[in-house]
């Protein structure tokens, strides 16, 4: 089985990565063979600061690395290292459908948000961005692919795409398989929304404590007393969030005693500080090491990129050949 994922380097990750998509990610390595990259032609689509760039692909390495990618298992690399990957976009560019790409939420959404302040950040890399995910997904043959909810649809379109392809021109492409866990589908963030950057509501997985421990104690509560029981504890966000870092007994526990009554949201915000912390601690101290070291972690991506081009190249000569170029 072939897993492939790929994460933009357009901000430090948070939680909602790490336990939506890298945690299960770093799970599947031990069920196939894994492709994971840093996907930095994608956020060229929204970050416009070239040095920017260059620190957030370090930092992506070093956070994957330190979480438990294992490069000995898994093939890791930098999106850009393996250029046959724009050439197949071109490609599968032409037999995408205009409003099959019209439809993508993921475009509408930014779109939306990006029509008030500055139009021309609506590029047509933003409009093309899930054809470049298309030829990442079908160049190394991938069968499954770990992500969050709100990626499902973006791999529904390679699915289309390279159904449409192989129709027109014969079996070439593998048909690859979304991979959501449904307890983790949407992590939500501080404000009780789906946690992402563009809504300023992240935890992150590394950083400052003193930084960290503010968000987590800015986390959107009710007014309702301390004493007052609370029959929809299990909706509350510093559980939802406590159920992903602390040990199951402990989680079960905070959520009786705030669904009886009588336990305070600092007192639940400080425990669930406190579980976040542990819960990175061995990670946070490989990734002190491995942040010592950045040769090695150069080497890794090196590496990476040379295997993955390989298969890449296989891919793509198929490709072409069945389109008659
Ligand atoms: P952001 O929304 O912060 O920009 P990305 O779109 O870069 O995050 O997401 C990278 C990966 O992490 C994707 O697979 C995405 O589905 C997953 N992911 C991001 N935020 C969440 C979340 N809140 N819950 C679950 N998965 C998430
Ligand atoms: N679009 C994905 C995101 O923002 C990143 C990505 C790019 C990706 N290419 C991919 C994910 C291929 C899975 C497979 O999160």
């Amino acid at each position: 089985m072939r897993i492939l994922s790929g994460i933009q380097p357009s901000g430090a990750l948070h939680l909602g990565n790490y336990f939506g998509m890298m945690k299960p990610a770093i799970e599947l390595q031990a069920q196939g063979e894994a492709f994971y990259f840093i996907a930095d032609y994608h956020s060229m689509t929204s970050l416009f600061d070239a040095a920017q760039r260059r620190r957030n692909t370090v930092d992506v390495a070093l956070d994957f690395l330190a979480c438990g990618l294992d490069p000995r298992r898994s093939v890791f690399f930098r999106q850009s290292d393996v250029p046959e990957v724009a050439e197949l976009t071109w490609m599968l560019s032409t037999v995408t459908p205009m409003g099959l790409l019209e439809r993508c939420h993921s475009y509408k959404d930014k779109k939306a948000k990006l029509a008030g302040d500055d139009l021309d950040r609506v590029n047509h890399g933003l409009f093309a961005y899930p054809v470049l995910m298309a030829a990442d997904i079908l160049i190394y043959d991938s069968n499954v692919v770990p992500v969050g909810r709100d990626q499902k649809q973006h791999v529904e379109v390679t699915r289309d795409i390279a159904i449409k392809f192989n129709n027109l021109y014969g079996e070439t492409f593998v048909i690859p398989e979304p991979r959501i866990r449904d307890e983790v589908a949407v992590v939500p963030g501080t404000d009780g929304q789906k946690m992402s950057k563009s809504y300023g509501n992240t935890i992150e997985i590394f950083g400052e404590e003193q930084a960290l421990r503010k968000k987590v104690m800015s986390i959107v509560m009710d007014s309702r007393t301390p004493q007052e029981p609370k029959p929809d504890a299990e909706r509350n966000n510093a559980i939802q969030l406590l159920n992903l870092v602390a040990p199951g007994e402990v989680a079960r526990d905070y959520l009786e005693r705030l669904r009886a009554g009588g336990l305070g949201y600092g007192d639940l915000k400080k425990a669930l500080f406190g579980h976040y912390w542990d819960c990175f601690a061995a990670a946070r101290q490989r990734r002190a090491e491995l942040a010592s070291n950045l040769d090695h972690v150069e080497d890794v991506l090196r590496t990476g990129a040379e295997k993955a081009r390989a298969q890449a190249g296989v891919v793509l000569r198929r490709a072409k050949q069945a389109a008659g170029i």
